[in-house]
Order: structure tokens, then C-alpha cells, then sequence
């Protein structure tokens, strides 16, 4: 069993490290705003710090899921982050979404510290966080990679190395790009379906059995009906991960029409109040009065 600090309880770190206390780790927690660090002790064995620094003294493993590159970037560096605790060998791997530079340059100085670094987005949602199942995609050197992904199957029902530093973040960028024509796609279908006056759940039940069947279509098509969005991935969070992927695209010359615009559909949404709702209420823009 190995000693290992998780730092985030939010909505996926939260449930992620529930399962490397279940499956027997040594797992100290860190969380900004303490007392959900204290619920988490409370339900699960394992301790609290009170920095990031004092929850990665001593670890082998530290893991991450933070918000986005500078949230990382402030429980990493500094006299508090992680990196000042954590002694020569261990290793650090970043869940967060964010971008290939930020891991780039975490790779970067922990090496100069003689720590290993794996950056490990993950896709699979709070069910998957929870039922630790989760798709994990990761970028870093093979055998630091091999070290850390007992630990990370502990939540992750696929981790997969998919390249250097960077690869894994790079990984999640297409992911995401995929999510967001296909999300639109399904809202069209199911509005002009509404206005057409079919039984859109029935056309679901059988278009689905088809070629437009997808995971958006099986778990949102019936709550994008219903006119329910909130299950899961939020749309604040969605848009943050297309500027990453419109950022990096910038730099490699990818041209991302259909993601452009629908990072402007999700603007759109915040601006009717919905950052916080999931990422198919782009059916909102769509639907009839
Ligand atoms: N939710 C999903 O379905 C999902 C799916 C795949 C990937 N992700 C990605 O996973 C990451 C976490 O998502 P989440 O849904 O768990 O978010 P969340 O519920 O909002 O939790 C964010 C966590 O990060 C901490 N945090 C944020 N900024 C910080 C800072 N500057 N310093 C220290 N701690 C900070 C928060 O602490 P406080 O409690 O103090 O605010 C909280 O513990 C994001 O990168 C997201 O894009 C999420």
C-alpha cells in the first residue's frame, strides 16, 4: 500500500480519494476551503493538512484536481505547495483539465527536484469519479507512468499512456472538441424534432439503436427532453476547456470552426444564468418558447 496525498475535494477529487482509502493507501487529504477536507476524514479512514506542502511530506504519491492551470499552478509552487514537501522520487500527477504548457512546465521543474510527474485528465464525469470508473489519459515518462498507475486505477477503469508530457492534457483537448459538436448536434435533432411533433422519446429509443447513437445521446438525450440540466459537467467548466483547446490550436494551425461556435453558444448560456448547468443545456438555445 502506498502513501499518498490527494489535493482538491471538490466534485471529482472528493469521491477519487474515497477510493484509494477503500482500497487500503495511506491518503491524506488537502482542500482550500477546509471543512470539506474535515467531511472528508469523517467518512472516510485518512487525515487532513492543513497546506499542500504538509499533506505531500513523506508521500510516495501525490495527486491533484484542482480547477484550472493557475489553481495548479498555486497548490505546486510556493513555501505551501506541494513540491516543497515532497522528497526526491516521489511522484505528482495532476487530474486537472488544463493545458500542455502548464505540464510541460511541471515536468519541468519537478525533475529539477528529482520528482516524477505525470499529467492524467480524466473524462467519465461525477458518476464516473464516484463509481471509479473513469477514463484516465495520461502524458510523462513511461516508467514514472508505471509507477503511479496502480494508484490510479484504484479510480480509473482505463489509464492509458498516450505520450510525453503534455500527451494525456493533449488527449483530453480532443475529447473535448468531439463533446461539443456532437452535444449541439443532439440538441438540433431532439428541437427540430419537437417542432416536427414526433414522440422524441420514442425517436431516441430507435435512432439510437442507429448511426447517431453516441454516450450524449444515451444518458442526455432524455434529460435534454425533459428540459433538465443538471447532471454533471458544467458549463463553466466546458468553456474553460475550449479556450485550452482554441489556444492550443492557435498554435498548432488546427482549424476548430464548429468548437468556436459553440464555445459562443456556451457564452450564450452564462449569460442566462446557467454556468453552473450541464453542458447539454445548449438544447436552451434551441427549444421552444
Ligand atoms: N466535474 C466533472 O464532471 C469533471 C469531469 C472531468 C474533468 N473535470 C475537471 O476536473 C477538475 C476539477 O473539477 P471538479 O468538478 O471537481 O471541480 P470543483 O467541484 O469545483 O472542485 C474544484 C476543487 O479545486 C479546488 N481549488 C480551486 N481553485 C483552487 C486554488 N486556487 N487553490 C486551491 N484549491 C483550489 C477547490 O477548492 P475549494 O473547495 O476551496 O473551492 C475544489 O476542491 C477541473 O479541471 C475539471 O475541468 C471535471
Amino acid at each position: 500500500m502506498a502513501k499518498i496525498a490527494f489535493l482538491g475535494m471538490g466534485v471529482m477529487g472528493y469521491p477519487m480519494a474515497g477510493h484509494l482509502a477503500a482500497k487500503g493507501h495511506d491518503v491524506t487529504v488537502y482542500n482550500r476551503s477546509a471543512e470539506k477536507a474535515k467531511k472528508w476524514t469523517s467518512e472516510h479512514k485518512g487525515r487532513a493538512a492543513a497546506t499542500p506542502a504538509e499533506a505531500a511530506k513523506g508521500q510516495d504519491f501525490v495527486m491533484a484536481c484542482v480547477g484550472n492551470d493557475d489553481d495548479v499552478r498555486s497548490v505546486v509552487f510556493g513555501k505551501d505547495g506541494a513540491f516543497a514537501g515532497m522528497a526526491k522520487g516521489a511522484v505528482f500527477v495532476d487530474h486537472t483539465t488544463a493545458s500542455a504548457d502548464l505540464a510541460r512546465e511541471l515536468e519541468r521543474e519537478g525533475s529539477k527536484l528529482g520528482l516524477g510527474v505525470v499529467d492524467a485528465p480524466v473524462s467519465g464525469g461525477q458518476a464516473g469519479a464516484q463509481n471509479g470508473a473513469l477514463t484516465v489519459m495520461c502524458g510523462g515518462k513511461a516508467e514514472v507512468f508505471e509507477r503511479a498507475k496502480p494508484v490510479m486505477a484504484c479510480y480509473g477503469k482505463a489509464v492509458t499512456l498516450m505520450g510525453e508530457a503534455g500527451a494525456g492534457q493533449l488527449t483530453k483537448m480532443v475529447n473535448q472538441i468531439c463533446i461539443a459538436g456532437l452535444v449541439q448536434a443532439l440538441g438540433e435533432g431532439l428541437a427540430f424534432g419537437m417542432r416536427a411533433g414526433l414522440d422524441c422519446e420514442k425517436v431516441l429509443e430507435v435512432i439510437s439503436k442507429g448511426a447517431a447513437q453516441s454516450w450524449q445521446m444515451e444518458n442526455r438525450g432524455k434529460t435534454i427532453i425533459a428540459g433538465k440540466f443538471d447532471f454533471g459537467f458544467a458549463v463553466d467548466w466546458m468553456r474553460k476547456d475550449l479556450g485550452i483547446c482554441m489556444a492550443e490550436a492557435r498554435r498548432n494551425g488546427a482549424r476548430l470552426p464548429v468548437t468556436a461556435l459553440v464555445d459562443q453558444f456556451y457564452s450564450h448560456i452564462q449569460e442566462r444564468g446557467g454556468g453552473r448547468w450541464d453542458t447539454s443545456s445548449l438544447f436552451h438555445l434551441l427549444k421552444n418558447k
